[in-house]
């Protein structure tokens, strides 16, 4: 796993968008893991920069994204089929036939089965993104005795809907339960960038690059099981987290 501490989270930002950018222009086509959540918007922003000054043509990009919330339309603002239109998808030169977030109405079983044939189809990612919950989860797989390979409805924990609760309205209007990745499908993933910032993620942060011990509990630590992971992180949460280098 390599850690690289930046400056501050514009940096990270920029580190991390400079990743997707070479990647796409290596490999127009390329297909992409995205991630959702408060995290990633700055990098996207940083994206939408690089294609709007022509730096970056997303013409031919695939993307498959890592989970969605069951219970909420893809019209509803808080949805991650809005998120992502809203934050980059609207923005660049993407064919939204290509980009797939998968649907939280409906039959739970067929979403998810829909959700891992996406995951497989045209082989594996070439760069997945991720963030990381307080408890280390990523995607929506949450902490706990156990966690699901491929994809899958989680019933979401009190931390993540207390977590999430800052995008609604009301904790009563987040959603209990999503459809997600499963920890094989994240892993599959060619190359994984996992990008983390705030003092509230320096205990998941502490678990994934402090030791080499991997527990269900911190979901974030099975990615010492994959051979090629970039964890980008600004040096005050570096410094939180005990990261001596
Ligand atoms: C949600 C998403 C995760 C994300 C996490 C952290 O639970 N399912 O993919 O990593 O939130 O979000 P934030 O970046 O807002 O802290």
């Amino acid at each position: 796993m390599q850690v690289i501490v930046t400056k501050s989270y514009d940096e990270s930002c920029q580190v991390v968008a400079q990743m997707f950018c070479e990647l796409i222009r290596q490999k127009p086509d390329c297909k992409l893991g995205l991630a959702t959540g408060g995290t990633p918007v700055p990098m996207y922003k940083k994206l939408i920069e690089a294609n709007k000054a022509g730096e970056v043509d997303f013409s031919r990009v695939r993307t498959v994204n890592l989970d969605e919330y069951c219970g909420i339309p893809a019209t509803h603002p808080q949805s991650y089929r809005y998120f992502m239109d809203e934050n980059l998808f609207d923005h660049v030169n993407i064919d939204k036939a290509n980009t797939y977030v998968a649907n939280g109405l409906g039959d739970a079983a067929a979403n998810a089965a829909a959700l891992e044939q996406k995951v497989r189809e045209g082989g594996a990612a070439d760069l997945q993104l991720l963030g990381i919950g307080n408890n280390g989860h990523i995607a929506f797989n949450e902490a706990g005795d156990a966690l699901v390979a491929e994809a899958h409805i989680e019933q979401l924990t009190e931390s993540t809907i207390n977590a999430n609760a800052r995008f609604f309205a009301s904790r009563e209007e987040v959603p209990t339960s999503a459809i997600t990745m499963g920890m094989a499908d994240i892993l599959a993933a060619k190359k994984i960038v996992l990008m983390a910032n705030g003092p509230a993620k320096a205990d998941a942060i502490r678990g994934l690059i402090g030791d080499g011990r991997i527990t269900t509990q911190n979901p974030s630590t099975l990615l010492k099981l994959h051979p090629d992971v970039v964890v980008v992180i600004e040096e005050e949460l570096a410094k939180a987290a005990g990261w001596q280098g």
